[in-house]
């Protein structure tokens, strides 16, 4: 396996990092889960966006030109000989004493990584997922905006302990003020009387590039759309539910709290979507 680190591709053996690395001492870093179709990558120019969006925030400037990332990207792929690959960017503060203050590390480190892609159980896609509203709260977007996309998952890893000691599939977090926010790296969407709902950014969330994706092919189907606030009660009495990230795609949602959603069977408005979403991968692709 061929893994690009700082600046040049290396066998996974040399693929190793500093003890000193404070991504790996404080969590300091970035990072971003791409997804490769047939050597063709979703919405790469939207990712790699969000990258500079997530290391800007964090005052750290990417040692790599934007001009850069798609070739480096694409040899990713090509030298691990894969077609349909999960790719994972990491840029952490870099190597330096131990202290918080940045200025301490010289430069950034950076990794590429491109794995075979894995798809999800046919059967979680079919029937839908479990979910559990998990007491740990999404982090205040005052303290730490849930739009870095931080090596600093503590809050995402807490909210799914909770959920997997509930038997679920995942945690969805509330906000402070008890509105819904997302699951631990997924985003939710729910449909309530014909309306496609989905927390607004404001609520405290990530924004998804496949939620941005979605809720695009759902206007031009004149599916009625809204971003906004919403109570877990909101959720317990919708007809449908599913996720959406990267990997997943559209996963539907059979369960919340224990509790059938709607008829407990991925419902029409998330098969329409899952079909477009297929249908019209091609235009996403770079
Ligand atoms: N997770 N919310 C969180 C907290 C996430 O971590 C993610 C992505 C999403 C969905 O974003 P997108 O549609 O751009 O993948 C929402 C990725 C898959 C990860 O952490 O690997």
């Amino acid at each position: 396996m061929w893994i690009y680190l700082n600046d040049r591709f290396v066998d996974r053996k040399e693929a190793v990092v500093s003890v000193f690395d404070h991504g790996f001492l404080y969590g300091d870093g970035v990072y971003e889960t791409l997804r490769a179709y047939g050597r063709r990558i979703f919405m790469l120019a939207q990712h790699l966006a969000r990258l500079q969006r997530s290391a800007h925030l964090i005052g750290l400037e990417l040692p790599i030109p934007e001009k850069d990332w798609p070739p480096l990207l694409n040899e990713a792929i090509q030298r691990n000989g894969l077609d349909e690959a999960y790719l994972r960017i990491t840029v952490s503060r870099g190597e330096g004493d131990i202290g918080l203050d940045p200025a301490l590390c010289r430069r950034p480190t950076v990794v590429i990584l491109a794995l075979p892609f894995k798809p999800y159980p046919v059967h979680l896609l079919q029937e839908g997922v479990q979910l559990a509203i998990v007491p740990v709260r999404r982090n205040l977007a005052a303290a730490l905006s849930p739009q870095i996309k931080s090596l600093n998952f503590l809050n995402n890893i807490l909210a799914k302990r909770e959920a997997v000691k509930a038997g679920a599939f995942d945690g969805l977090m509330l906000n402070a003020e008890g509105h819904l926010t997302e699951c631990t790296a997924s985003n939710v969407f729910f449909v309530q009387a014909g309306r496609l709902c989905t927390p607004s950014v404001d609520c405290g969330i990530l924004d998804g590039i496949t939620r941005e994706v979605v809720i695009l092919l759902a206007r031009e189907q004149r599916i009625p759309v809204e971003a906004g606030r919403y109570t877990p009660e909101s959720l317990r009495q919708a007809e449908e539910c599913f996720l959406t990230n990267t990997t997943m795609e559209i996963m539907p949602v059979r369960e919340v709290d224990g509790k059938p959603l709607g008829s407990g069977r991925p419902g029409p408005v998330t098969l329409t979507l899952r079909n477009l979403f297929q249908s019209n991968l091609a235009r996403f692709l770079w």
